[in-house]
């Protein structure tokens, strides 16, 4: 079916919009147009306009703007045909032709529809009629208002195998059997499917009955019986309150996903109504494009328990592959053995939304889930976690968001297995950072680069030395950063000290000693820093309180580049040791170039130590 501009035309000129708008949005005259608080998005007073001689509408707010057609899309969430078929049926125009076999389905479809919302209406009869007691007293017990049962048309299937049949008799017993109303053995008269249930009706898009839920009432199996798969009713396409969730959720821009009917309804009776549900079954790949109409990054609340979660992994996994730029999910793990329908009724809407401000990333959720599952003692389970991230990222197809998801699998990864040092963060902040000054990163990337400086003996005195001359001249450390982020200064007390210090100096460039030292005093490293700086520990030029000269930089300069030296030519000899067994000549010459790299070294360390002994003796004779 091809659809004309013109027959367009004539359906927008055949439609109220102000009539059709007002259906669902409170309208005000104002002059020639009509006035409202948005419905597309929250506001206290008006700006959103109805237009009947131009056909449009359009928010000052927000820039909504359209027409009749684009309402129906926009706000009740209509497929484009469907938008136009529902204004052509009420505007009493025939759809242009359609190929037969459509028009035999859609005549036919006619009936069932029909019949079910017959049926809705007369389970409806029999929750207010005198065999509903039992039932409706189920729904205070819910806490149930009767607005709320009437929104979601709740009824009542008597405990009988013909009443419903007799009542919708003129349906003809084929039809009702098509509709899922009734079932049919083989050899036996076709008899009521729900029986003795609390009836909630299963809407479409268009607010169309199409299926039933119906729960049992108290206790006994199943709890829930539904329609089975009808021409109307395709569980996978179907989402439980699609319907009223639509608009709700363009209004409050979020759409909230459940496991139940009743989570639903209650939710909506807490004043949540941006709220589906699947029907029962593990989300499909329709119901999460249905809800990517109404939201970017639905929602899914599932229980705490361990069928819930795997009902959140496995969406997750669907949606994978259908994943776009901005598009997503989003989980929250509700407590323990709780549904949304328990925790509303138990500690009312606060505490609901409350969790939903908790929300857990698609991301985080995969990666949380792989990395539970193995353990990671060997290398190989290592390398196991790591395949599997990359799997899971490449069945992404939009290759931005796949790409994404690799570097941010890799990177989770490498801080998992290797972790560089956390960023200290100060119980006092030092001095505010100048406004308009943005905070740096450390410079140097740390991580798995890093060498670790954990001898004892000369490399650890040395290590004191050094950071004892950071401490004394801050301002220094960004000049070195590139060495200083790859080193890890022994383990303990020490090398917390020494990440402080750096990560106070590179966050604000411009701190001073004392107001460094004030700032770790105030984080508990008082101790250890005034330890550090006492003068019965190897004293060089920098290391002294006011040291501010050239030469002091410059032994600074020196003294960092021999620590940083040390354990490299270390680890190149203890290389070549292990591979004793076969030394090479090659490796032989390599070996002896390093011991004399390393007596350089050490030489070069004693002339700084004689150097500032040798100064502090002529300081102590002029005196
Ligand atoms: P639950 O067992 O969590 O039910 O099933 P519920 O919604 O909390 O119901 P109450 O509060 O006990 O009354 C969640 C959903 O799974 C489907 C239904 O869609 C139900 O809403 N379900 C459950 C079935 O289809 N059949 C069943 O037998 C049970
Ligand atoms: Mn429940």
């Amino acid at each position: 079916m091809t659809l004309s501009p013109q027959f367009l035309d004539e359906l927008r000129a055949r439609t109220t919009l102000s009539t059709l708008i007002g259906r669902t949005t409170k309208l005000q005259k104002a002059g020639r147009e009509y006035r409202a608080c948005c419905p597309f998005h929250n506001e206290k007073s008006p700006s959103f306009y109805v237009n009947d001689e131009k056909g449009f509408y359009h928010c000052f707010g927000c820039s909504a703007h359209g027409d009749a057609i684009r309402w129906l899309t926009d706000q009740r969430g209509l497929p484009f045909m469907d938008a136009v078929k529902e204004l052509a049926q009420s505007a009493g125009m025939e759809l242009p032709a359609m190929d037969p076999r459509a028009a035999e389905k859609a005549e036919a479809a006619k009936g069932l529809h029909e019949a079910c919302a017959d049926a809705a209406a007369w389970f409806t009869e029999q929750l207010d009629g005198i065999g509903g007691a039992e039932a409706r007293k189920v729904l205070e017990k819910r806490g149930i208002r009767p607005e709320i049962a009437r929104d979601f048309g709740f009824g009542f299937a008597p405990d009988s195998r013909g009443k419903l049949k007799a009542a919708l008799k003129d349906y003809g017993d084929p039809l009702l059997i098509e509709a899922g109303l009734l079932i049919s053995v083989e050899n036996k008269e076709p008899y009521d499917r729900f029986r003795g249930r609390l009836m909630i009706p299963i809407r479409d898009q268009r607010g169309r009955t199409v299926a039933f839920g119906g729960r049992i009432i108290g206790d006994g199996e199943p709890k829930y019986l539904n329609s089975p798969e009808t021409p109307l009713f395709d569980k996978g396409r179907t989402l439980y309150n699609i319907d009223r969730a639509a608009p709700a959720a363009r209004k409050a821009d979020r759409l909230i996903v459940v496991e139940g009917y009743m989570d639903v309804i209650a939710l909506a009776g807490a004043g949540i109504a941006e709220v589906v549900a699947p029907n029962g079954t593990a989300v499909t790949e329709h119901q999460l494009e249905r809800m990517w109409r109404m939201s970017d990054v639905p929602i899914f609340c599932l229980d705490g328990d361990s069928a819930g979660q795997k009902a959140a992994i496995r969406a997750a996994h669907r949606a994978l592959p259908l994943l776009a730029p901005g598009r997503s999910l989003a989980f929250v793990t509700l407590p323990q053995g709780q549904d949304p329908d328990d925790l509303v009724r138990a500690k009312g809407p606060a505490a609901f939304e409350a969790l939903l401000r908790e929300t857990r990333p698609l991301v985080d959720l995969l990666w949380a889930h792989e990395l539970a599952a193995e353990s990671l003692a060997t290398p190989e389970q290592k390398a196991g976690l790591k395949a599997r991230l990359t799997e899971l990222a490449n069945t992404i197809a939009d290759p931005g968001v796949k790409s994404e998801y690799l570097a941010e699998f890799r990177h989770r990864f490498d801080e998992h297995v290797r972790p560089s040092r956390a960023p200290f963060v100060p119980q006092q902040r030092g001095p505010a950072r100048k406004p308009g000054q943005p905070w740096k990163a450390p410079i140097a990337p740390v991580g798995h680069h890093a060498k670790a400086v954990r001898a004892s003996g000369i490399d650890r005195i040395l290590a004191k030395a050094v950071l004892a001359g950071l401490i004394r001249h801050p301002a220094e450390i960004a000049r070195h950063m590139d060495v200083l982020g790859s080193l890890q200064l022994a383990d303990g007390a020490l090398g917390r000290l020494f990440e402080a210090v750096v990560d106070l100096a590179v966050e604000d460039q411009a701190l001073d000693s004392d107001r460094l030292l004030t700032i770790l005093a105030s984080s508990g490293f008082d101790q250890i820093a005034n330890e550090l700086l006492r003068p019965d520990q190897l004293s060089l030029s920098f290391t002294e309180k006011g040291s501010d000269s050239e030469r002091a930089r410059a032994d600074l300069d020196e003294a960092i580049a021999i620590l940083v030296a040390r354990p490299e030519i270390d680890a190149a000899l203890a290389e070549i040791d292990r591979e004793a067994a076969t030394l090479s000549d090659e490796a032989f010459e390599r070996q002896v170039s390093l011991v004399r790299e390393k007596q350089a070294l050490d030489s070069r360390l004693a002339n700084l130590v004689q150097a500032n002994e040798d100064a502090r003796a002529s300081n102590a004779e002029g005196n």
